[in-house]
């Protein structure tokens, strides 16, 4: 059993309905949706024509199809849309041509509450999928949105979470800061398991200084004041997480070579980190897992199979009302 598979019926016993606005799109979003409705896994929100879809849809309670073309609260839509875009001033032509764009028009039936969440990125580049989603539904309370992945062997007894792999360049102590307990708490609420966070740096309690280890060092206090979780920083990678590595390099440290939240000062050190971690260390690579979004939205790979787009589901119904986020 897979790590994800251990959440399914985690995932079940949720309530929570999932928009997919790429299934008439994509062969593999369509066959994920079957999947999942037939594993009982989450109701779904499609987009297009009630006879564009299979039988086994249009008489299921677990689907709900939304006609773009006849959609009943358009004009509410429209209106919504335009405050929300309000300090980018777009009139009503622009707003209503803007919500033809499908990624658009189903950003905003998240927002209006017609779905709990979104799984979208089969068929669009991640950061076409993602822009209106950080535009409209922005951050939890303003908070930066970050992308994470879950680093897994079998030979582990539970993942760890990299972040951020996938959106912010350069965060600030601030950000990095908010990066590391997105992750804390996102760790938490889905393995039911205490998260030791290790803001990592080449720099471990001090073995080192300058700019980029200073960074770190307040983003670490800073996550510290505003938390409780358990979190400690600046920690090299092999003293966050090897005991033997912890005891000689940092014996004062609580963490004890056993962090499952690392948090990477920059994207090109979560990015490539990630990678290596996968293709030179084996690890199964889950995600991109997007935390801080006020409403769940996840972002899929072009190149992902059927199964990836099931596992993303399973991980955005955990998400869904304020579990995770
Ligand atoms: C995702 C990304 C490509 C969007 O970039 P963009 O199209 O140039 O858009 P902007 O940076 O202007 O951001 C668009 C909106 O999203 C918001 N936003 C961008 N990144 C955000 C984040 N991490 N958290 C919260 N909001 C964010 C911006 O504040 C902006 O809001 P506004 O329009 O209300 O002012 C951008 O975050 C990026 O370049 N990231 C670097 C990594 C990358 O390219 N990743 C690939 C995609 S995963």
């Amino acid at each position: 059993m897979n790590i994800i598979e251990r959440l399914y019926d985690r995932a079940r016993e949720r309530s929570g309905k999932i928009l997919f606005p790429e299934a008439l799109m994509d062969e593999r979003v369509m066959e994920a949706c079957k999947q999942l409705i037939e594993k009982n896994i989450c109701e779904i929100v499609v987009l297009g024509g009630r006879e564009q879809f299979p039988v086994e849809f249009k008489s299921n309670p677990l689907v709900t199809i939304i006609n773009p073309k006849i959609y009943p609260r358009k004009k509410e839509m429209v209106k919504l849309f335009m405050l929300k875009r309000k300090k980018k001033k777009i009139d009503h032509d622009t707003a209503l041509n803007m919500l033809e764009d499908p990624r658009y028009f189903a950003t905003m039936l998240v927002e209006m509450r017609e779905a709990d969440a979104m799984v979208i990125g089969a068929y669009y580049t991640s950061a076409d999928a993602l822009r209106p989603a950080l535009q409209i539904i922005k951050g939890k309370d303003n908070e930066r949105v970050t992308g994470a992945m879950l680093m897994y062997r079998q030979d582990f007894n539970f993942p760890q979470l990299f972040l951020d792999i996938s959106l912010n360049e350069n965060p600030n102590a601030e950000e990095l800061a908010q990066i590391g307990i997105a992750g804390a708490k996102f760790y938490e609420n889905t393995f039911h398991k205490t998260a030791k966070v290790a803001f990592l740096s080449y720099s471990t309690f001090g073995s080192a200084d300058g700019e980029m280890v200073m960074k770190v060092r307040n983003a670490t206090n800073i996550a510290k004041e505003r938390s409780n979780f358990t979190i400690e920083g600046e920690l090299q990678y092999d003293a966050a997480t090897i005991p033997e590595v912890a005891k000689t390099k940092c014996p004062s440290s609580y963490i004890k070579g056993k962090a499952n939240v690392l948090v990477f000062p920059d994207l090109n050190s979560g990015n490539i980190g990630y990678k290596i971690a996968q293709r030179l260390g084996g690890c199964q690579a889950i995600g991109p897992i997007m935390l801080n979004f006020k409403y769940p939205v996840n972002d899929l790979s072009r190149g992902c199979s059927v199964q990836d787009i099931f596992d993303t589901a399973v991980i955005t119904k955990l998400q869904i009302e304020g579990e995770n986020v």
